[in-house]
């Protein structure tokens, strides 16, 4: 079965051909990144005119990249939330007219649980049940993941996201936008030991809490500058402590669900799984904790159309399968 999967719940206009859930033919992307960065974070309207004017030349794109014709398509998926209403209406809307059109069924999908699903694109492939860690701009969430549409959730973002938080501070130290891997980058010539910076922890919880650990960039940039401009080096040591607070608490909530769960899968997915240190620092688990992990190439952990289309075939002809050309985009969704 050839599945059209069509993804624009932010930045990123995509489009992507997967056969059976599980063989990427294309998978094409356009960002309108670069306009934003000047703003300091997404401009939703930005955003959304992007969209409108490159969906076409991308799903023309990942057909010829997949070389298949309109008319070989079996079904066509897209995120119809959570992000951004306005953005979340083109794709939307762009599927259910290919649906229409083309005499072909639709399937709407959750962003977050097709972030979880892209490592079932890759060999080899984790088996359910598994725990789920979300981490990206908006989610930061540790999930059971009894099937892609039975999902139970462990613990949740009480403030701000990983992801998030990682651009605030980026933001605090003047470096740009997406702070994620700007931060990635400059951690590694960093020193973690020199400051120390604390992330919220939970004794009988698996929640998450990062804008303490934002505050404290916040405020230790404050009092050094008051004193001297922070060097390079500064910022390249604040980068690696913040970093390190985040990455071993994540990490170590994980280890805790799979523990709690008794389950020894963990499944990845979200922007900030491209981080250099968090993919480095759970794989220990595997020693550790006899924990199995899966994290998606980088490219499939950022959004993509792939993993839409994937979680669309896997979710086709269940029960719960949201298929009504009706369904409206759901810019604040849970799993
Ligand atoms: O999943 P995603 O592409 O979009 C959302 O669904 O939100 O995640 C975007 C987030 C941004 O906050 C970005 O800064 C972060 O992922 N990110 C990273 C890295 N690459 C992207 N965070 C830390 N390290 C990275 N290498
Ligand atoms: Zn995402």
């Amino acid at each position: 079965m050839l599945v059209l999967g069509i993804e624009t719940s932010c930045d990123e206009t995509a489009c992507a051909v997967v056969e059976n859930g599980e063989r990427i033919l294309s998978n094409c992307i356009t960002s309108s990144v670069s306009i934003h960065e000047k703003f300091g974070g997404i401009v939703p309207e930005v955003a959304s005119r992007y969209h409108v004017e490159f969906i076409l030349p991308v799903l023309e794109e990942a057909l010829k990249e997949a070389n298949v014709r309109i008319g070989d398509i079996d079904l066509v998926a897209a995120t119809y939330g959570p992000g951004l209403v306005g953005s979340l209406l083109t794709g939307l809307n762009m599927a259910k007219a290919f649906s229409l059109s083309q005499n072909k069924p639709f399937m709407a999908v959750n962003h977050l649980a097709a972030h979880l699903y892209a490592s079932f694109l890759v060999s080899p492939q984790p088996e359910l049940p598994a725990v789920g860690l979300i981490v990206s701009g908006g989610h930061t969430e540790l999930v059971l993941i009894n099937d892609f549409d039975q999902m139970e959730i462990l613990g949740n973002t009480r403030d701000d996201a990983v992801g998030e938080a990682f651009d605030k501070v980026a933001k605090i130290l003047g470096l740009g936008y997406p702070g994620g891997p700007i931060i990635d980058r400059l951690a590694r010539k960093g020193d973690t030991k020199k400051i120390k910076f604390t992330s919220a922890r939970f004794k009988d919880s698996l929640d998450f809490s990062f804008s303490g650990v934002k505050t404290a960039v916040l405020y230790h940039v404050r009092k050094q500058t008051v004193i001297s401009e922070l060097t390079a080096g500064d910022i390249n040591d604040i980068c690696a402590a913040f970093q390190y607070s985040v990455v071993n608490v994540l990490v170590d909530n994980a280890r805790r669900a799979c523990h709690r769960k008794k389950i020894n899968q963990l499944v990845l997915g979200g922007g900030v799984s491209a981080n250099s240190s968090l993919r480095e620092k759970i794989k220990e688990l595997s020693a550790s904790d006899s924990i199995k992990v899966f994290i998606p190439p980088v490219n499939l952990c950022l959004d993509n159309a792939a993993m839409v289309a994937g979680l669309g075939f896997r979710l086709y002809n269940k029960p719960s399968a949201k298929s009504d050309l009706s369904i409206e985009p759901a810019p604040i969704l849970a799993l």
